[in-house]
């Protein structure tokens, strides 16, 4: 059930027509209370641009405390980025603009489904909940274009199975990423978003920012605009993960091609690192650079897994010897196809579309041989004892890549 709080009736009539015809309407916030007594069931609070701003966030952070599952969505005439920020901090589950009835449906939407699974667990299983440990899974490789959006897209809607596991994808190439485009999703939030709210952003605040792709499948997209990257430190992607690792079964790490600071954060608290290498000098070359790079850093070796993309491609590299040279083993090999790219952009992984596809059987078993078996148990995260001054390290090491 939802309520709609609005002075203006006309105008909540309107908002109705978006919502569904299954909506009280209340002309003053005096009411809520009242209303929420005789209405356990209520899960979502709709404000009207009507009703005082203030008065708006008051009771938002109200029912943040008293009644978490309940959902507040604000809808306002101008939606800006410090009103967005204020809102979320207040624990309002997202802010909408008037005008926009698609995006008033889907944040009511979205307030509900998030309303019913916090209301599936009791106060027992939601303490059991705050400290369960998800699994992270960051893909990386220190050269452009070796697969990384494929894989950690194609993992990620493998891992969630329909709605089997509740997996959330983190775009960290926070200048050029494209998970967005590889899932065909239209974030209405993005990372950016969390830069404001910093040092109070919970679970309800980091909710708001995802996008649903299908059931069990989120995303927290990567900025639109490329120059917003430099805003957001790397202390923040460490809170980011460490709330979401623990409202997910698996979070999966999409990263440019690069050491970035923030890749390193996502490095820190990932319990599998998939590295992505192609049979080619460069990619190779690139890959043992890697590797060293992260034993220089003191990567403990037993989280690593080289993962051979586009491993059938007849290039005049023999895989066993590159396995040999470089004293490794490769945990997976995805062979090379057209339906790859196709499927990119179709905007559905193919892991989805054609699960018998020898692309999506390669992935789903390394999904099963080294992403879920130790699922729940987690590694602990890398002591900052253990991480020596990367800074120096990797100017040094960025010479060569
Ligand atoms: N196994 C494969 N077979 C055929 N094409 C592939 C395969 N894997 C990836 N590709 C294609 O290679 C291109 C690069 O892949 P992708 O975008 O996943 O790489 P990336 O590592 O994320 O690149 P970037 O470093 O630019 O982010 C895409 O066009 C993709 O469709
Ligand atoms: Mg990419």
């Amino acid at each position: 059930m939802t309520v709609i709080v609005s002075l203006d009736r006309f105008a909540a009539e309107t908002l109705r027509t978006a919502i569904g015809p299954d909506t009280d309407i209340l002309d003053s916030l005096q009411d809520v209370g009242g209303h929420l007594a005789s209405h356990p069931a209520e899960s979502v609070i709709v404000v009207a641009p009507s009703i005082d701003m203030e008065a708006a966030l008051a009771l938002a952070e109200s029912l943040r405390v008293a009644k978490p599952h309940i959902g507040v969505v604000l809808v306002r005439q101008r939606v800006d980025s410090t009103l967005l920020a204020e809102a979320l901090r207040c624990g309002v589950r997202d802010v909408v603009g008037d005008r926009d009835l698609a995006a008033v449906s889907h944040a009511v939407r979205r307030a509900r489904e998030l309303a019913g699974r916090m209301r599936q667990y009791s106060d027992e299983d939601l303490r059991e909940e705050e400290t369960r440990r998800g699994r992270v899974i960051t893909v990386f490789s220190a050269k452009g274009g070796a697969g990384k959006t494929t894989l950690s897209t194609n993992l990620a809607a493998t891992l969630a199975d329909g709605g089997k596991r509740q997996v959330c994808i983190v775009d960290l190439d926070l200048a050029f990423g494209d998970v967005s485009i590889a899932l065909q999703l239209f974030p209405a939030h993005t990372i950016s978003d969390a830069v404001p709210l910093a040092d109070t952003l919970d679970v309800s605040g980091l909710q708001a920012l995802l996008t649903q792709h299908s059931p069990g499948l989120f995303a927290l997209s990567a900025p639109l605009e490329p120059g917003q990257a430099e805003h957001i430190p790397a202390s923040l992607v460490t809170d980011l993960l460490t709330i979401l690792r623990n409202q997910f079964d698996f979070v999966v790490i999409d990263t440019p091609p690069a050491f970035t600071d923030h890749v390193l954060a996502a490095f820190d608290i990932s319990d599998v690192v998939a590295l992505l290498a192609t049979l080619d000098i460069p990619a190779v070359k690139n890959l043992k650079l890697s590797l060293e790079t992260l034993e220089l850093l003191n990567y403990p070796r037993e989280r690593w897994r080289v993962v051979l993309n586009r491993a059938d491609s007849k290039v005049g590299l023999d895989i066993n010897e590159v396995a040999k040279s470089l004293h490794l083993t490769i945990a997976a090999q995805i062979p090379s196809s057209r339906a790859v790219p196709a499927s990119i952009n179709r905007g559905v992984p193919i892991a989805l579309d054609e699960p018998q596809h020898p692309v999506s059987q390669a992935i789903r078993l390394f999904a099963e041989q080294h992403v879920l078996p130790a699922a729940g148990a987690g590694h602990a995260a890398i002591p900052a004892s253990l991480r020596t001054d990367r800074r120096g390290l990797l100017r040094r090491k960025a010479k060569q890549i």
